[in-house]
């Protein structure tokens, strides 16, 4: 077991990307952290809400 641990929220759909709004299948922070836990081997995370936040912009 890995002794890092990546824990982070992030919220995918709806968001400005370039410009206009596209509809993204992971929010921003998935990304980093994903590429935090290659770099480090560490575990992910993911903080959800008990009520989730609207898809839309
Ligand atoms: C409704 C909405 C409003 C936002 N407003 C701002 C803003 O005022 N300033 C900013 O820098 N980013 C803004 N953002 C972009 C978020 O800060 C950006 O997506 C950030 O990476 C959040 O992390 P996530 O994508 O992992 O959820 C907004 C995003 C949404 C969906």
């Amino acid at each position: 077991m890995s002794k890092v641990l990546i824990v982070y929220y992030s919220r995918k759909g709806e968001n400005y990307v370039n410009g206009s709004i596209q509809d993204l299948p992971k929010g921003n922070t998935e990304v980093v952290a994903e590429k935090i836990a290659g770099l480090t081997g560490g575990d992910l995370f993911q903080v959800e809400t008990v009520q989730p936040y609207p898809a839309d912009y």
